[in-house]
């Protein structure tokens, strides 16, 4: 493939930095192209990969359709995810240390941290995830962002959340799946039938992960840092918070106190409420959670 087709997807100034041709290959190491048939019937080539720019940063990731079980997800979410870490990191967290981004995807959030935190001294970033794919593009995009040795530094663990990495922390954050992905629940459901693994929260209301990351990262985490967690919730009639509620008492037992817990936009997803899954639910709240270990 040659330059010309990529510089279509890619800012030229960002060319200059990198072989993006290499980086395609270190992506999945195959054929990156699928065919596909337009609106008129006719066959062209689509890249099964695309990439996003954010500030000077650049990530490879899925294109549409994200129907497959193990898309590497790159949306909406990911940008105010940066919004919420920006913010994070300047009220709370100007300082370096160990950070871990959990279910990191292409790498969105560790990379836009490391970006941030990389003059605040010695910054290393654990980049993991459940899905092998998402760390082949996490590996790709890391290495694509900050070519030298002399940058933040990466690892890049297969784990479920926490289980296969040791800590403690100074900062977790994490953007996890946070939607019911059933056949009851899908508006593009996979073509096997699969969940797919960046969109499948867990539980009946598809909370289950993002409690799941207040509780065992609680566990790992130095005194003083924090967790920035990033995730959607159902909000029940009365305006009920199933997350909070289940939330709640892990404060406490973990040692932890709470430092924000912000609505960043009070309903998303709304196609998705005519479903099954969502009977009971009024509206998604994406919202932002900061808790400190005392
Ligand atoms: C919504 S995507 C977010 C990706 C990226 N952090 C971003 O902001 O663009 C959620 C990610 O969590 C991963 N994931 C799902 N279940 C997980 C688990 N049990 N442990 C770790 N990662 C998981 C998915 O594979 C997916 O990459």
């Amino acid at each position: 493939m040659g330059r010309s087709l990529l510089e279509k997807w890619i800012k030229p100034s960002l060319l200059s930095d990198m072989d993006s041709v290499q980086l395609l290959k270190n992506v999945d190491g195959k054929a990156s192209f699928v065919q596909a048939d337009d609106d008129d019937m006719t066959q062209t080539t689509k890249s099964k990969i695309r990439f996003s720019t954010h500030d000077n940063l650049l990530w490879a990731h899925s294109s549409f359709p994200t129907t497959e079980s193990d898309c590497i997800f790159f949306g909406p979410d990911t940008f105010r995810y940066f919004y919420f870490l920006e913010k994070t990191v300047k009220m709370y967290h100007e300082k370096g240390g160990k950070v871990i981004d959990i279910g990191a995807g292409s790498g969105a959030g560790g990379i836009f941290l490391a970006n941030l935190l990389k003059d605040q001294g010695d910054v290393q970033v654990t980049l993991t995830d459940i899905n092998p794919t998402a760390l082949l593009y996490s590996r790709a995009n890391a290495t694509a962002n900050f070519p030298t040795k002399d940058g933040p530094k990466f690892n890049f663990v297969l784990s479920d959340i926490l289980k296969n990495v040791d800590g403690p922390f100074d900062l977790i954050v994490s953007n996890p799946p946070y939607m019911v992905d059933t056949e009851e629940s899908k508006s593009a459901a996979d073509k096997d039938g699969a969940a797919r693994m960046y969109r499948n929260g867990g539980g009946t209301l598809g909370i289950e992960l993002s409690v799941r990351i207040v509780r065992e990262g609680a566990e790992k985490l130095n005194r003083g840092g924090l967790i920035a967690l990033y995730t959607g919730i159902p909000i029940l009639a009365g305006n009920v918070d199933p997350f909070f509620s289940e939330v709640k008492p892990l404060i406490e037992e973990g040692g932890l106190e709470l430092v924000r817990y912000e609505e960043i936009d009070p309903d998303v997803w709304g196609e998705e409420l005519s479903t099954k899954a969502y009977g009971d639910v009024e509206r998604i709240s994406v919202i932002g959670l900061v808790l400190r270990k005392k």
